[in-house]
């Protein structure tokens, strides 16, 4: 620790279950790691490590929900992360990645060993493992590790946060591209949050370099207008979010009328509604932005809405969204 001074951030007082990272109990979860499962404490790569030197892996970040009534814990939307972390790869010059069947079989079997009975995250990542140094994408090695912890809210999806626009923008497409989930690239999303975070916000809007609102730091976007639910468009350096396709069927269920496009940062100032989406945070109704209250100030219908169906559904409470769901315990 450079400091022993704590820094309280927002993140700190909406994190619920156990705190998100290894402790006591976090060493012993059953990790994936290299080809074999081995307790969390075991998974250990080298400072070597091509990954660890120059951020060159990829992963995703997926949740599972608990159902104490059935006594199930539902997977979300597995199968969608892993054809996401497998297009990463293609970004990335990484090859020999397992199949979707055999990737979403080995993550669920990798949360079933761990018997879970609460909310939890999981992340895969395929890392260039190669140990070398020079800064390179191509004739490196790779492996994958797929880490699971309990976990709860990331940010408070209650009553409501306090966005910022940052002073940093998101990387291009043709500099990093925001598509595809690469763990180097989120250097440019710690920036963001902890420019918001630091000067008492709860997360950061972020802009394309040409000045278009593009998503928050690690979050999706959308804004209610004129009776229209708009998102930014894939094309303004947005990563194409797997909750922000599903808000768009959900709202589409409320009868919303949704469109992708372009969105101007005045337009968030006049807007009658605003929610991030991701997940981490969710479905998070936003009450302010740069100051201004958006519409009444307190959390809107729309966006109230849609939240409570989100979480109907993800918790298996939903029969129409059940195909967003893999059960990770057989026979229940
Ligand atoms: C930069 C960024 N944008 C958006 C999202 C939301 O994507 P998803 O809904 O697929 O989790 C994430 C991840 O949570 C992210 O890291």
């Amino acid at each position: 620790m450079l400091t022993d001074k704590p820094v309280k951030t927002s993140a700190d007082k909406a994190t619920t279950a156990r705190p998100a990272g290894p402790g006591p109990d976090m060493d012993s979860l059953i990790t994936y790691f290299e080809g074999q499962f081995v307790p969390l404490r075991e998974a250990k790569v080298s400072i070597m490590t091509h990954a660890f030197m120059y951020g060159t892996a990829v992963f995703e970040g997926i949740r599972a929900y608990w159902n104490d009534e059935q006594g199930q814990l539902y997977g979300l939307f597995v199968r969608e992360h892993v054809e996401r972390i497998r297009n990463s790869c293609r970004i990335m010059l990484i090859d020999d990645v397992p199949s979707v069947d055999a990737l979403t079989g080995l993550i669920v079997d990798t949360v079933r060993r761990n018997d879970f009975r609460e909310d939890v995250y999981i992340r895969p990542s395929f890392y260039k493992s190669t140990k070398a140094i020079g800064v390179r994408l191509h004739h490196l090695e790779s492996q994958l590790y797929i880490l699971t912890i309990p976990f709860g809210n990331y940010v408070d999806t209650e009553g409501g946060i306090r966005i910022m626009t940052s002073s940093w923008r998101r990387n291009a497409d043709e500099a990093l591209p925001a598509r595809g989930k690469i763990v180097g690239g989120y250097v440019n999303m710690a920036f963001q949050k902890s420019e918001a975070e630091l000067n008492g916000f709860d997360e950061a809007l972020v802009l394309t370099p040409d000045g278009h609102a593009s998503e928050a730091s690690a979050a999706n976007l959308f804004v209610y207008r004129d009776g229209v639910l708009l998102t930014p468009p894939v094309y303004d350096d947005i990563l194409e979010g797997i909750t922000r396709k599903a808000i768009m069927q959900l709202a589409e269920d409320e009868g919303l009328k949704t469109e992708a496009r372009s969105i101007d940062r005045s337009e968030l100032y006049v807007a009658d509604e605003i929610l991030l989406c991701g997940t981490g945070v969710q479905v998070s109704p936003v009450i302010e932005v740069d100051h201004r209250p958006v519409g009444s100030g307190a959390v809107g219908p729309i966006a109230r809405a849609i939240k409570d169906r989100y979480f109907e559904a993800v918790r298996g409470r939903r029969p129409e969204y059940r195909h967003w769901l893999t059960p990770i315990y057989e026979g229940v």
